[in-house]
C-alpha cells in the first residue's frame, strides 16, 4: 500500500464498501492520499460491510461516522478533508438513492472547504441522455438533478463517466441478465455490431483517483473511453472464443422485438434493460466524438495507466 504523501488532498469516499466504492478507496490509498471512508450508522450488523470498512482501516484508511439522516455528521465528515467521491448506488428500485446526494451537496456547500466533488455518476453520460425510454432514463434525470444542485452551489466538481463497468458487460457477453460468459451460445443484439466501450472497475477508480487533484479535471465531465476497449458484441465474443477455442451458438433479438418485450416487464427489469437497449442498440457510448468545452478523456489525461484489455479481462473465466 502506498504512504501517505504530503501535498496529496485528502479523500472522503462515501459508499466505500460498495462495488465501485471500495476499488476507489484502495485506489486512493494506493496513491498515498490520506484516505477517509464514511461509516454509515445504517450499516448496522451487516458483518461484511463491517469488516471490510475494518480492513480498509488496517490498511491506513480513517473511519468517519455519519449519515444521510444526520445532517451535522456530513459536514463534521466533510469538514476534515479536501475531496469527496460518492460511489452511491444507482437507482434500480424505485428508492432513488442517487438523489440522497442533494444531502451531501448541502453539507459541502455549509462545510464550505471542499476543493472537488466526484458525484456518484461513473456510467453513461446523463447530459447526453434526455431522450432516454421511460422507465430507466430516471437514473440519467436524478444524476441531472444531483449537477444541477452541485453547479448552483458553486462546488468544484468531476463528473466521470465510465462506460460500461467489465464485471457486468464482459462477464455477460453483453447479455442483461448474464454476468458469466457461457461456452455454448450467445444471443446477439440485432446485428451485434453497434460499439460499446467497457472499463475493468479497478481502472476506473485508478484513472478516478487521478482526477481528484488535477487541475485539467476541474468542473469537467471526463470519459473514460480506452481505444483498445471500444468493441461490439460481436468482438467481444470473438475475444471469448479465441480464448475458449470455440465457437459459441448466435441467436438475435431484433430492436422492435426487445423493445417490445421490454414493456411487459417489472419496473426494476425494465430499467435495466432500458440502459442496455441505448448502449447495444442506440449506440449512446460511442456515437459522440469527445472534444467539446468541458470535456476530458481519461485514457489521453493518464497515458501512464495501462488499462486491461477486454480480452484479458475475459480470462478469468475461461
Ligand atoms: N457503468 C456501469 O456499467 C455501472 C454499473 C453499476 C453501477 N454504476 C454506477 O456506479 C455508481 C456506484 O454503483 P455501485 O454498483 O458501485 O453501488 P453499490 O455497490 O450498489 O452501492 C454502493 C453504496 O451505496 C450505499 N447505499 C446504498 N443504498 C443506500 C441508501 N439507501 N442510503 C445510503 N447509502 C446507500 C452503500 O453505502 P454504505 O457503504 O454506506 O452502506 C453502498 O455501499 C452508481 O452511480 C451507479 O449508477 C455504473
Amino acid at each position: 500500500m502506498g504512504e501517505q504523501q504530503m501535498g496529496k488532498s485528502k479523500v472522503l469516499v462515501v459508499g466505500g464498501t460498495g462495488y465501485l466504492g471500495k476499488r476507489i478507496v484502495m485506489a486512493s490509498l494506493a496513491n498515498g492520499h490520506p484516505t477517509y471512508v464514511l461509516h454509515r450508522r445504517e450499516i448496522g450488523v451487516d458483518i461484511e460491510k463491517v469488516q471490510m470498512l475494518l480492513s480498509f482501516k488496517d490498511q491506513g484508511a480513517r473511519l468517519l461516522e455519519g449519515s444521510f439522516s444526520d445532517h451535522r455528521s456530513l459536514v463534521d465528515a466533510v469538514s476534515q478533508v479536501d475531496v469527496v467521491v460518492c460511489t452511491i448506488s444507482g437507482v434500480h428500485i424505485r428508492s432513488h438513492q442517487i438523489l440522497l446526494q442533494l444531502k451531501l451537496v448541502e453539507a459541502i456547500k455549509q462545510a464550505g472547504n471542499i476543493k472537488r466533488f466526484l458525484p456518484s455518476e461513473f456510467g453513461t453520460d446523463p447530459a447526453r441522455m434526455g431522450h432516454a425510454l421511460e422507465p430507466g432514463r430516471v437514473t440519467f434525470d436524478d444524476k441531472m438533478v444531483v449537477r444541477k444542485a452541485i453547479e448552483e452551489a458553486n462546488i468544484p466538481f468531476t463528473y466521470v463517466s465510465a462506460n460500461c463497468f467489465a464485471g457486468y458487460f464482459v462477464g455477460g457477453l453483453c447479455q442483461p441478465g448474464h454476468i458469466v460468459p457461457s461456452r455454448e451460445s450467445v444471443c446477439l443484439h440485432g446485428d451485434g455490431n453497434v460499439k460499446g466501450i467497457y472499463v475493468d472497475e479497478d481502472d476506473i477508480a485508478s484513472y478516478t483517483v487521478k482526477m481528484v487533484d488535477d487541475p485539467r479535471t476541474l468542473n469537467k465531465t471526463v470519459y473514460i473511453r480506452p481505444p483498445e476497449n471500444i468493441l461490439s458484441q460481436r468482438e467481444v465474443v470473438e475475444a471469448w472464443e479465441d480464448l475458449i477455442g470455440k465457437q459459441l451458438a448466435k441467436t438475435s433479438v431484433s430492436e422492435e422485438e426487445f423493445l417490445s418485450k421490454l414493456k411487459g416487464l417489472e419496473y426494476a427489469e425494465q430499467v435495466g434493460l432500458g440502459h442496455y437497449y441505448h448502449v447495444c442498440y442506440e449506440g449512446c457510448l460511442t456515437n459522440f466524438e469527445i472534444g467539446g468545452e468541458g470535456t476530458e478523456e481519461a485514457t489521453r489525461l493518464y497515458p501512464e495507466v495501462t488499462y486491461t484489455r477486454v480480452k484479458d479481462y475475459l480470462k478469468r473465466y475461461v
